[in-house]
């Protein structure tokens, strides 16, 4: 009796042991994006991998999915509720079914630098944005940067009678639609992944995007001009799923949100010299003029875009852009 006792519990014992599901899983953060690994977002991503798998080896598993190759524009955050990935960091202009107030970052001339930006984004105001999806399930966890935005085209655009019926890709924006009406250009919105083809068969005559995306898209192969506006930012809210965070085993949860500091710190810190970089391989690859503006020249596109700020002040908010201009004045 007490023999075929132990010879089940050993027998049960053994089959526990091999059965996987019986040892806890670990944790799978499905990371996607729509951006080459070599840019600030995809950097964030790998070292976001890399760093969690060293710290929490056997709890939580990260893939990166870069790229658009799992979802693209228009269907990640609709698999980010779904619970199909579990982290994304969409581009701030992305956001605008989820919450009107993000609509901010748009703005034309808002912020000076990405200085500015940078501390808009640690201010109260800036910090209340991350949670203010909660309720859709949608929780802010970071600000990542990419860059100030640059105009390119075919032609080059001096000044903004330049822009006149050019066709210009832009996010799912409605404040970068009214942006370009600004300039009696054409926007058109259209998904990262389809820029580069949109720009090579005329689809579109132009784009804004940071350095960064532009070279790492090869967007500068087809597009002879590049002026320098730095007219807007690119940046990102890095997100999770509300439910699935919070559902998390508290130790883990609190790693995970101690190695998103760090590496928000690093992409924040790295960002700027990446685009910079860039910038210089583009002038390298002879394909692309860039222009500089005169500070007359950058005024005129500040005076013809900045009426935007008024159709969108009642959706956004005055006391938000007020803050957001604020940053402006370095402490
Ligand atoms: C774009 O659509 O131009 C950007 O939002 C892409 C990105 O994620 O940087």
């Amino acid at each position: 009796m007490l023999r075929s006792l132990f010879s089940a519990l050993a027998c049960a014992l053994a089959v526990s042991s091999m059965n996987p599901a019986m040892a806890a899983d670990p944790v799978i953060i499905k990371f996607s994006h729509v951006v080459a690994d070599q840019t600030p977002k995809g950097q964030g991503a790998l070292l976001f991998k890399k760093l969690v798998e060293e710290r929490l080896p056997g709890k939580v598993k990260v893939e990166v999915y870069p790229n658009s190759s799992l979802f693209g524009d228009g269907k990640e955050m609709e698999a980010l509720l779904l619970g199909d990935v579990q982290m994304i960091a969409p581009s701030l202009a992305k956001f605008e079914q989820y919450t009107k107030s993000v609509q901010l970052f748009d703005l034309p001339f808002l912020f000076n630098d990405i200085n500015a930006v940078d501390r808009f984004q640690l201010s109260p105001q800036g910090q209340g944005l991350l949670k203010s999806m909660e309720s859709k399930n949608i929780t802010g966890l970071a600000y990542w940067h990419n860059g100030m935005k640059q105009l390119s085209a075919n032609k080059p655009l001096r000044v903004p009678a330049d822009a006149r019926g050019l066709k210009f890709r832009v996010q799912a924006s409605a404040v970068l639609e009214e942006q370009f009406k600004a300039v009696r250009a054409n926007p058109r919105k259209m998904s990262f992944a389809e820029v580069y083809q949109g720009l090579q068969t005329g689809v579109v005559n132009g784009a804004e995007n940071p350095y960064s995306n532009i070279y790492s898209q090869k967007m500068h192969e087809v597009q002879k001009y590049i002026t320098e506006s730095n007219h807007g930012v690119l940046d990102y809210m890095l997100i999770t799923n509300t439910k699935f965070w919070n559902g998390l085993p508290p130790d883990v949860r609190s790693e995970l949100d101690k190695i998103v500091v760090e590496v928000t710190t690093h992409v924040n810190k790295e960002a700027q010299q990446l685009n910079e970089g860039d910038k210089q391989r583009i002038l390298a690859a002879k394909t692309t003029e860039i222009i500089t503006l005169t500070p007359e020249e950058r005024g005129q596109w500040r005076d013809a875009m900045k009426p935007v700020w008024k159709k969108f002040e009642g959706e956004i908010g005055a006391e938000l852009i007020s803050a957001a201009e604020a940053a402006n004045q370095a402490q």
